[in-house]
């Protein structure tokens, strides 16, 4: 059975850097909401456009745009081992469809992995964020001794921060996240999984993929 690996946590908690991994690594293709919004309102598409506000405020895109775009890509197949959905769902009512999405498929097996870091924390590496925008790289000033206006090491670009990166547009992010968090536990109950985020991102993706291996033996032989 294929596997729908489902990454959920706070801005900042690492769900981005390990879909990242899961996919250079495992061959896992990847539904990352944030950067498809991103990049259609870089485009100035008409989805684009419509989201454009939500997105540089920090508010949640409406549930009914963003399911649309999730069940468009989840219909057109998943292809082995499976698909990690990252910022995806964001409230109940998208947990609700992605199941529905996925039972079209004929199931998944689906791990529900909740990544815990601490605000300070978050706080810490949303402002030293910074990213590539040509490659979509993703990197830390903290940790990888790189800083805004720098070359991109894997493509040469320039290196910027998020536009929703600052401090005052973070908080709307995080008390949305924690006002969603919630209903989203309810709903999947028993099956959310907690990992510790605050170790270093190998770590933390060593411990995805044990709960991975724990949850879906037979089809995953990576
Ligand atoms: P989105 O892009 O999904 O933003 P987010 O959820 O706020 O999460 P981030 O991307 O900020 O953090 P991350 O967890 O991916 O962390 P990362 O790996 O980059 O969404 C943006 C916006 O789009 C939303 O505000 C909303 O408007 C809209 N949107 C998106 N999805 C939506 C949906 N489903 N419904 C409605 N609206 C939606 O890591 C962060 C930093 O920390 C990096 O610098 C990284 O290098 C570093 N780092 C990562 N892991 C570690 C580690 N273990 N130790 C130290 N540093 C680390
Ligand atoms: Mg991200």
């Amino acid at each position: 059975m294929l596997i729908a690996a489902i990454l959920l946590g706070a801005p900042g908690s690492g769900k981005g850097t390990q879909t990242e991994l899961l996919c250079d690594r495992l061959g896992f293709s990847r539904v990352s909401t944030g950067d498809i919004i991103r990049a259609e309102v870089k485009a100035e598409s008409s989805f684009g456009l419509a989201v454009k506000e939500y997105q540089e405020n920090g508010e949640l895109v409406p549930d009914s745009l963003v399911c649309s775009m999730v069940g468009n890509r989840i219909r057109k197949g998943i292809s082995k081992p499976g698909i990690v959905f990252d910022g995806f769902p964001r409230t109940r009512f998208q947990a609700e469809e992605l199941d529905r999405y996925l039972n079209e498929l004929s199931g998944a097996q689906q791990i529900i992995i909740n990544i815990l870091v601490p605000f300070d924390e978050i706080i810490d590496r949303i402002l030293s964020r910074i990213g590539c925008q040509q490659c979509g790289k993703v990197y830390s000033s903290r940790v990888d001794n790189l800083a805004e206006g720098e070359a991109c090491p894997a493509c040469g670009a320039t290196l910027v921060a998020r536009s929703d990166d600052s401090r005052d547009v973070l908080k709307v992010r995080y008390d949305i996240f924690q006002r969603e968090l919630n209903p989203i536990l309810e709903y999947y109950e028993d099956r959310v999984i907690n990992i510790d985020g605050r170790r270093p991102a190998e770590d933390v993706f060593l411990e995805v993929v044990k709960q991975i291996r724990i949850q879906n033996v037979e089809s995953f032989n990576a």
